[in-house]
């Protein structure tokens, strides 16, 4: 089984991770024995990499591999393809980082062995959505009949896809998709959702509807234009008077890394969600990578 798209997983196996992922917590111990898995992280990564690695320490996985594209071989001029390939040897899961959109899809058709998407340009990010939800349903007990804000850089952010993607297998309420009009949601992910959905630049109007409240930055890297960035940076942020005005058991959450879209005084606040999000990515990526590893052996 590999992981590239978030739509490949149905709700049945979206639950046994969840449900993994509380045995985890409660001390739960698979047995993966002699098992390695391949980090190929070709772009820089702090806390995806970081947390895929506790993961499978904590599962006494063995890892291998790297981050940023200096000091492997692609800058010595290795195919891509050809890294892949090396790593499908060495190790029996490979977990791909890539700048460019399709790079796990392609990993995953060079291996034999599985492939787990950590990111792909713009495209998606399939294990960060199951956090997202999983700490939907830790913070608020469920995930349908809820109104849904995601506000932030919709255009490159591929947490968002996979979110977007991800909610329209539940029934969410209403859902907000709050950007300025140059960072709108990408037209091919919007076809596919069938909830829903109005398009708003500004966040304070409805934030009083909001019961889960989802932040991105601005995806500084994907821009090729640097008076593009310029234009929309700092086009919002989560001040605390904004924090003040939702309902008192709405959260707010961030797949990190934050960069000044959320004032550092909403993570006082009892609506700030987004450290403990990061603190579920573990159990969230162990489901995962012991669902994954299982089956590369069966
Ligand atoms: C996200 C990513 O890499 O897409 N970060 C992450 O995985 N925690 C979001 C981002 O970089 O803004």
């Amino acid at each position: 089984m590999d992981l590239i798209s978030i739509e490949e997983l149905d709700r049945a196996k979206i639950d046994e991770i969840f449900v993994l992922s509380n045995k985890f917590r409660e001390g739960y111990k698979s047995d993966l024995p002699n098992r390695i898995v391949a980090l190929a992280f070709f772009e820089p990564s702090t806390r995806t990499y970081s947390s895929f690695e506790s993961a499978a320490k904590r599962l006494d996985v063995k890892v291998i591999g790297f981050r940023g594209e200096q000091g492997i071989s692609t800058s010595k001029g290795e195919t891509f393809s050809d890294t892949i390939r090396m790593l499908d040897a060495y190790a029996d899961a490979i977990v791909v980082r890539h700048k460019y959109e399709g790079a796990a899809k392609l990993a995953a058709e060079v291996a034999k062995k599985p492939v787990i998407n950590a990111g792909d340009g713009r495209n998606e990010h399939p294990t960060q959505a199951l956090v997202d939800f999983y700490t939907i349903l830790e913070e608020k007990g469920k995930i349908n009949d809820l109104n849904y804000g995601i506000v932030g850089d919709l255009k490159y952010g591929r947490t968002v896809n996979s979110f977007l993607l991800m909610l329209n297998k539940f029934s969410p309420g209403k859902v907000y998709l709050i950007s300025p009009p140059e960072l709108r949601a990408r037209k091919e992910i919007l076809d596919r959702l069938n909830f829903n959905i109005e398009e708003i630049d500004e966040l304070e109007v409805n934030i009083n509807r909001i019961d889960v409240l989802y932040v991105i930055r601005i995806q500084k890297e994907r821009y090729l234009d640097a008076a593009e960035y310029q234009k929309v940076k700092g086009s919002y942020r989560i001040t605390k008077r904004i924090a003040e005005n939702m309902k008192k058991d709405a959260i707010i959450l961030h797949p990190l890394p934050r960069v000044d879209e959320i004032d550092r005084e909403v993570d006082k606040t009892e609506n700030a969600k987004y450290f403990i999000q990061a603190q579920y990515g573990i159990p969230v990526r162990m489901s995962i990578l012991t669902l994954i590893l299982g089956d590369s052996y069966e």
